[in-house]
């Protein structure tokens, strides 16, 4: 069995939310995510905000993230401005604009993302296989550029590969068991031309992250998994869900107590980084305080 169909077998157990990822706006997305408490995002931004400074002091320039998975350019709104995962939720969540158009939506949030402040000195890439979705980050300006590729299936394209050169820093939250170490494999050529950039990963802890850790590996990469914590991603979408989710953990032989048994998705956060950088300053230091 090849790692694809593990992953394919493991996001069965998982509730299909194929239907919000590519709308023309992110709506449906934050009114079915609420639901669920999606909060992953929320949780990675202290923690990627620590990255992002540490990379501006050694570079004193504008710091490049790609965030593999972007969606509607979730991450670039709580890294770009000081928003939290529940101002999103209102904000998407706004009964006026209820019957809106999607365009009325996206003039609208232009304005919105326009007027806040944009504390961090960051652009955003984004990359997703949502068209819709893609489209709408870069119209209201949360992504400097943006490509839709599902490079699971596809090859990357020549622009797409310059587009990609002057990465810094690859974050990525809720996409990893969507995409495996094939992704990988085709975005480390064009994002390594002339040094590795950091990759930041939250993943899920019913996906193992093997097979993504030896890929980077063979491109010199070093891998540190922050120990001793987890991170809530969402709670469960029913009992079927969850048992599902249990029974998976248990054939990898990760203890659930207090966490998915408790009623939460939870992930872990992966650091890949070349292996000097990771002497001269481990994750635990690199991230206290
Ligand atoms: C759970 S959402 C996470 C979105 C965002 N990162 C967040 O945390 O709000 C998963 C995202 O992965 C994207 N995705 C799924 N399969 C993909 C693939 N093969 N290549 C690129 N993106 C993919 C979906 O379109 C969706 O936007």
């Amino acid at each position: 069995m090849t790692r694809d169909d593990d992953f394919e077998e493991i996001n069965e157990a998982k509730a299909n939310l194929d239907h919000i990822y590519d709308q023309p706006d992110p709506r449906a997305y934050f009114r079915e995510l609420k639901k669920l408490r999606y909060a992953i995002p929320g949780a990675a931004k202290p923690i990627f905000q620590k990255l992002i400074s540490s990379l501006q002091q050694r570079r004193d320039d504008t710091v490049c993230v790609l965030d593999l998975g972007c969606s509607y350019g979730v991450n670039a709104a709580l890294l770009k401005h000081d928003l939290s995962m529940s101002e999103l939720y209102h904000h998407w969540g706004q009964e006026g604009l209820a019957d809106a158009s999607p365009e009325k939506i996206v003039d609208c949030d232009r304005r919105f993302f326009d007027n806040l402040d944009e504390p961090e000195d960051i652009e955003v890439i984004g990359l997703d296989q949502a068209e819709n979705a893609v489209e709408y980050a870069k119209e209201v300006g949360l992504l400097d550029e943006g490509f839709v590729v599902n490079l699971e299936k596809e090859p990357l394209s020549e622009p797409a590969k310059e587009g990609l050169a002057p990465v810094d820093l690859v974050v990525s939250t809720g996409c990893v068991g969507y995409v495996t170490e094939d992704t990988f494999d085709q975005l480390l050529p064009a994002i390594t031309p002339d040094r590795l950039p950091w990759l930041a990963n939250f993943v899920l802890r019913i996906f193992p992250f093997d097979a993504i850790e030896e890929t980077l590996n063979e491109r010199g990469y070093v891998t540190e998994k922050l120990e001793d914590r987890t991170f809530v991603q969402r709670r469960f979408a029913s009992a079927n869900e969850q048992e599902q989710v249990l029974e998976q953990l248990h054939e990898q032989g990760v203890e659930p107590t207090d966490k998915e048994a408790a009623g939460h998705l939870h992930a872990e956060f992966y650091l890949s980084r070349p292996k000097q950088d990771v002497t001269d300053v481990p994750i635990e230091q690199l991230l206290a305080g």
